[in-house]
């Protein structure tokens, strides 16, 4: 089984990332010319493969416009063969200049934007003699076929090398099936939710055509006899495809199975959708057919005996266990309705799962991928999402798939905000270790629809899970309506005297939310947000985790000088004076953090009695000097800006020893991040400063030594290395890949050089 998914257990592949940085930095390695379109700066010519994986990537990435896809005029750089400009936004004249030149043997524009219509396209490809011959297959679905029955029409009649059509949801009407079944080689086409009310023309293919696939035509006015009497003449067809999701009442299915001897090629049969299908028939006509590997049978009543299992050679999509549903999911990944059948049935399977399903998910994510609009299939999808994920689950699950499907979550909640299940069922797959912690996914886009989603709803089983996710997310998350709505849980909480995971969760979320912002501990202060910390204090004195996160806050707030005159209040000073002394270090240390703030500032500014400041600074001094070392780190900053100030108060040795305790600690437990963050920030010349100063404390004189030995010892370690030599690297790895692939000796050549310069 594990071999199957090793590509999202890997990272991506080298190739796939150097086309990720080329396809998005373009402009890097590119030119403008005066029309706005891009040109290579450098004379490199692209393996063949490379340049239609480019293309490709750059249209399904959504950065394929009129002038990126100007890197494709020239044919000799970048050449194409099999050309996908799927949803692609660009001009026909763009299409014309940049496309059109090249030998194609396919172009697939599926879903390109309606100012490229299939007129457009038809021009712009017969105006081409290699084309004209040369084109093979040409995928045009969801296109727009504005004006076919104009004059001068050019049609795919002029194609004369087609061997593969698809036109699905286009309006397409009959005249334009004549046109396509007079193509001399067409093997296959697809012309689902189309228009056409007729299918004789399709006679004209008798000698050809292989594969059918007619889904839902809406618009079919022929009786099942007329319909049959075409069909029984297409003899060399192997595929046939007539699903329906819209249950239409027509027999054709029943009727069609129950034919003796018709379509004896017939190896692949779609009835999904039909009504009147049996076990029964589908199994004569399949033991009529031994070569058959196909059966479509969703939404049929049929699909349940074992010989339809779908486990042996004959694939079967159905609903009757996990071989047909997830074979469902494979095939109809682009069609809604069945999507949402599926992943209705999968549901009812994943009560029971109990092992880590990677394949089942990657389907599930494929359905929400493809219908992002579609309610029905995001509610379904999410709620498989839920289950297949749950809990140790997750941990079989690979992590960029994971981050895949976050992605997709997240984009559900956008799109439905006020669906409550979906909401639900998107928090309840988010709200998990694995996923919060190890996958990669846009964390702030998270954070601030749960924040949305947290200020507008009071569910209470949703708020403790909401305010979860948000203490580990919102790190960077800025909103005060959401301020207001965390303080509100606070307030509840405090007044039910409940210490729970809720209570815990939302003050992490708040001390996060005011770390380093004054604009959100200003708004903490006008909302009142200190007598009910205050009150926090009062209410759980035994709770170490509780004191430690509502002082870890009190600290935040210490931090901006202009909210001190809300803190120097004479009650709140006892109080804290009080919790330095506690037992618990974590507690002591937070305290102290806001003693020290607070006396920092200079006897004309203190604005209480200055012999409180005195005790205070003593008491400060001599407690910082009993902290046991703490086992862990206590607290995570983000920049050490706030002590610098601390540490050049001289005439107070308490509040500097507090700064240079805190530096000393973090950058013991986790010297990769905090040395290289003090460096940065200018560390060393500070705590020289603090060192050599004539008036400096012996206790703090001792930690700045240490810190500096600390210092040192990281420097001496790792040199740094800067953004630009980073980027070189990743030019040059994408120079060696294009080297090592390339199998041309013209192209290792240019290539050699562009790396001797490098
Ligand atoms: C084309 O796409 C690129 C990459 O997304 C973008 O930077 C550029 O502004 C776009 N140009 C036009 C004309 O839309
Ligand atoms: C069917 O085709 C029409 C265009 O003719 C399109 O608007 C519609 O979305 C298509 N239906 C489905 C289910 O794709
Ligand atoms: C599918 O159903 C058949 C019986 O219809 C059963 O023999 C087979 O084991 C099932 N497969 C799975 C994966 O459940
Ligand atoms: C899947 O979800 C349903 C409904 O929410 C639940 O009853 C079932 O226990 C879940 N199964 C697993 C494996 O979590
Ligand atoms: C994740 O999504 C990207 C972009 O949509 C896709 O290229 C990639 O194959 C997906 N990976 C997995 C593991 O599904
Ligand atoms: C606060 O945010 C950081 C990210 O900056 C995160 O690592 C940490 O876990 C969060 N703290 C809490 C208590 O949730």
């Amino acid at each position: 089984m594990s071999c199957l998914f090793q590509d999202e257990a890997s990272p991506a592949s080298l190739t796939d990332l150097c086309l990720a940085l080329v396809s998005s930095r373009l402009q890097i390695f590119c030119v403008k010319l005066a029309d706005g379109s891009l040109c290579l700066r450098e004379p490199v010519v692209f393996p063949q493969e490379l340049a239609d994986q480019l293309l490709c990537k750059m249209a399904t990435e959504g950065l394929l416009n009129d002038s990126t896809v100007g890197i494709f005029r020239s044919c000799q750089q970048l050449r194409l063969r099999r050309a996908c400009i799927r949803t692609a936004r660009i001009s026909s004249e763009a299409f014309r200049r940049a496309v059109c030149p090249h030998r194609l043997l396919e172009l697939d524009a599926s879903r390109v934007n309606a100012d490229l219509t299939i007129p457009d396209i038809l021009r712009g490809l017969s105006g081409s003699k290699a084309l004209r011959e040369g084109l093979q297959r040409l995928v045009l679905n969801g296109l727009t076929m504005l004006s076919l029955e104009e004059p001068s029409r050019r049609c795919f009649g002029s194609l004369r090398g087609l061997r593969a059509l698809s036109i699905s949801n286009v309006d397409f009407y009959d005249a334009g099936l004549a046109d396509a079944c007079s193509l001399p080689r067409l093997e296959s086409l697809d012309i689902s939710n189309t228009s056409v009310t007729n299918l004789t023309p399709l006679l004209g293919l008798r000698a050809t055509l292989r594969y059918l696939t007619m889904h839902q035509l809406k618009r079919l006015e022929m009786s099942t006899t007329q319909l049959l009497a075409v069909l029984s003449q297409l003899e060399g067809l192997q595929h046939l495809d007539i699903s329906d999701d819209k249950q239409f009442t027509s027999d054709v299915a029943q009727q069609l199975l129950a034919a003796p001897g018709i379509l004896p090629e017939l190896v692949s049969l779609d009835v999904s959708g039909r009504k009147q299908v049996t076990d029964a028939a589908v199994r004569a006509f399949v033991e009529e057919r031994p070569g058959m590997t196909f059966v479509g049978l969703l939404a049929t009543d049929a699909g349940f005996s074992d010989f339809l299992s779908g486990e042996g050679s004959l694939k079967v999509t159905g609903e009757a266990n996990e071989t047909q549903i997830c074979e469902a999911l494979r095939r109809y990944s682009e069609r809604e309705g069945f999507v949402r059948e599926a992943l209705f049935h999968l549901f009812s399977l994943t009560h029971v799962m109990e092992k880590a399903r990677p394949d089942i998910l990657k389907l599930v994510a494929l359905g929400m991928k493809n219908h992002p609009s579609t309610l029905n299939v995001q509610l379904a999808a999410s709620a498989c999402v839920f289950n297949l994920t749950k809990q140790d689950l997750a941990f079989g699950m690979p992590v960029r798939l994971l981050g895949n499907v976050t992605q997709l979550l997240l984009e559900a909640m956008k799109t439905f905000p006020n669906h409550q299940q979906l909401q639900k069922n998107c928090l309840l797959s988010l709200c998990s270790d694995r996923i919060l912690q190890e996958v990669p996914f846009n964390r702030f886009e998270a954070a601030k629809l749960v924040m949305q989603w947290l200020c507008n709803h009071e569910d209470q089983n949703m708020q403790r899970m909401a305010v979860a996710i948000i203490s580990i997310l919102a790190a960077k998350v800025r909103c005060p309506r959401c301020l207001q709505q965390l303080l509100h849980i606070v307030r509840q909480k405090t007044s039910q005297g409940a210490v729970d995971a809720t209570l815990k969760f939302t003050l992490s979320a708040l001390w996060n939310l005011t770390d380093e912002s004054p604009t959100t501990c200003r708004h903490f202060i006008e909302n009142q947000g200190l007598e009910l910390f205050i009150k926090v204090l009062e209410s759980f004195p035994l709770e170490a985790s509780i004191q430690q996160k509502v002082l870890g806050l009190l600290n935040n707030i210490a931090e901006v000088r202009e909210l001190h005159v809300e803190l120097m209040v004479q009650g709140f000073l006892d109080h804290i004076g009080t919790l330095l002394h506690s037992p618990e270090v974590e507690v002591s240390y937070f305290a102290a953090g806001i003693l020290a703030h607070l006396t920092s500032r200079g006897e004309t500014v203190w604005t209480l009695d200055l012999p409180l400041r005195t005790t205070l600074l003593e008491q400060l001094h001599s407690a910082i000097l009993k902290w046991p070392t703490p086992e862990c780190e206590m607290v995570a900053y983000r920049s050490f800006n706030p002590f610098f100030p601390l540490l050049e108060c001289f005439q107070t040795p308490g509040v500097q020893l507090w700064a240079a305790w805190a530096m000393q600690h973090v950058c013991s437990k986790n010297a990769a991040r905090y040395c290289s963050m003090l460096l940065e920030e200018g560390g060393l010349q500070q705590l020289d400063a603090v060192r050599s100063h004539p008036e400096t404390h012996s206790d703090v004189r001792r930690l700045a030594e240490n810190i500096l030995d600390s210092l040192h010892r990281h420097q001496a370690r790792y040199s740094g290395s800067t953004g630009h030599k980073r980027f070189d690297a990743k030019l040059f790895l994408i120079y060696t890949v294009l080297y090592m692939v390339s199998t041309e000796t013209i192209v290792k050549e240019r290539y050699a050089v562009l790396l001797a310069k490098i």
